[in-house]
């Protein structure tokens, strides 16, 4: 599989780990029946996996091991991209448990901002210029 699509599954994965995290937010405030809601928390975690697995077939691609000018944000980018996961972990759980969710909010909305400037806007490979 050349890195293009390595590239694209990687985008497809996480974006529709954005989507399913709304829609279970959603849920889970909306007070619906539990089970649908873990089932969707099920493929999440599955998605978790595959943005991992593209990340890191990315990253030893590109940055591991190889003389790169953008080595060190690579590590960044791998780094704010787990806890991205993180803060939709935690939001989830504090959903659910009727905790306060700001730190959850918070967390996921500044690493979301850093992975998306990181992979579009600075390092070098992948869709966008
Ligand atoms: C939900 C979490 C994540 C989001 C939102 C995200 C977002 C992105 C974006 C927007 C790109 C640029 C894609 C392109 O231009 O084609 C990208 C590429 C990349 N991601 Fe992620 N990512 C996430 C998780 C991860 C993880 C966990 C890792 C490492 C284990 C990782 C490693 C990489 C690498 C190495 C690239 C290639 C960078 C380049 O374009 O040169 N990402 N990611």
């Amino acid at each position: 599989m050349d890195h293009q699509q390595m590239a694209l599954i990687h985008i497809l994965s996480w974006s529709t780990a954005i989507i399913l995290f709304v829609v279970a937010y959603v849920m889970i405030k909306q007070n619906k029946v539990e089970k649908p809601i873990k089932i969707i928390q099920m493929i999440l975690r599955v998605l978790y996996l595959l943005i991992v697995a593209t990340g890191a077939d990315l990253f030893f691609r590109f940055y591991f091991g190889i003389q790169s000018e953008f080595f060190a944000e690579s590590v960044i980018k791998a780094v704010v991209g787990v806890w991205v996961i993180a803060a939709i972990e935690m939001t989830l759980a504090k959903a659910k448990k009727g905790k306060k969710e700001f730190s959850g909010w918070l967390q996921l909305a500044i690493s979301l901002i850093l992975v998306l400037a990181l992979g579009f806007g600075r390092l070098p490979f992948g869709f966008l210029p």
